[in-house]
């Protein structure tokens, strides 16, 4: 596992971990699309709670949502030089399509958890396939927004363990 030892931060607090939270593509319209599938809540207010629980927990989180798989790719490629310990990510409909992010995540080597507002399992039979969740830490999935505060749950946990 690739987690940071601890640091001193500008305020002399510890600076435990760094969580990147990445979204795929046409997660910045949640809110508007599709409440039925995704809910009300917008990207921006989950990502706000998200960073507060890890700021509570003496973590910190950044977020990067793209519409463009290249994007994505560049930011995991980027998150060992940036002391990324973990990553929570939605890929949205790359999910189901992108041998290129599941590679970048494995050449990483960064664990990472797997998050969907929608059960994937039970919809259309293109959406069951993930390029991801057979090398995630874990998969969190059909919960809504709530999905993404299950898997920050389970990042602090494993934060936690993996520090012992
Ligand atoms: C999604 C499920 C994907 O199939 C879909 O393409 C999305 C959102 C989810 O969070 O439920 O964009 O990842």
């Amino acid at each position: 596992m690739l987690i940071t030892a601890k640091s001193v931060g500008a305020e002399g607090s510890l600076v435990m971990a760094k969580i990147l939270l990445l979204n795929g593509p046409n997660l910045n319209l949640l809110g508007t699309r599709e409440p039925n599938h995704y809910g009300t809540n917008s990207l921006n207010n989950i990502a706000k709670s998200l960073a507060t629980k890890a700021i509570k927990a003496g973590h910190n989180l950044t977020h990067l949502q793209s519409n463009a798989e290249h994007t994505l790719l560049d930011e995991i490629q980027a998150a060992p030089g940036k002391k990324v310990s973990l990553i929570i990510i939605n890929p949205g409909a790359f999910t189901h399509t992108s041998i290129a992010l599941r590679d970048a995540i494995i050449a990483v080597n960064i664990p990472f958890i797997e998050v969907h507002l929608s059960n994937i399992a039970s919809r259309e039979v293109f959406r069951q396939k993930s390029y991801f969740s057979d090398i995630a830490i874990g998969v969190v999935s059909g919960f809504g927004s709530l999905s993404y505060h299950m898997a920050m749950y389970a990042a602090l946990e494993e934060l936690r363990r993996t520090e012992i």
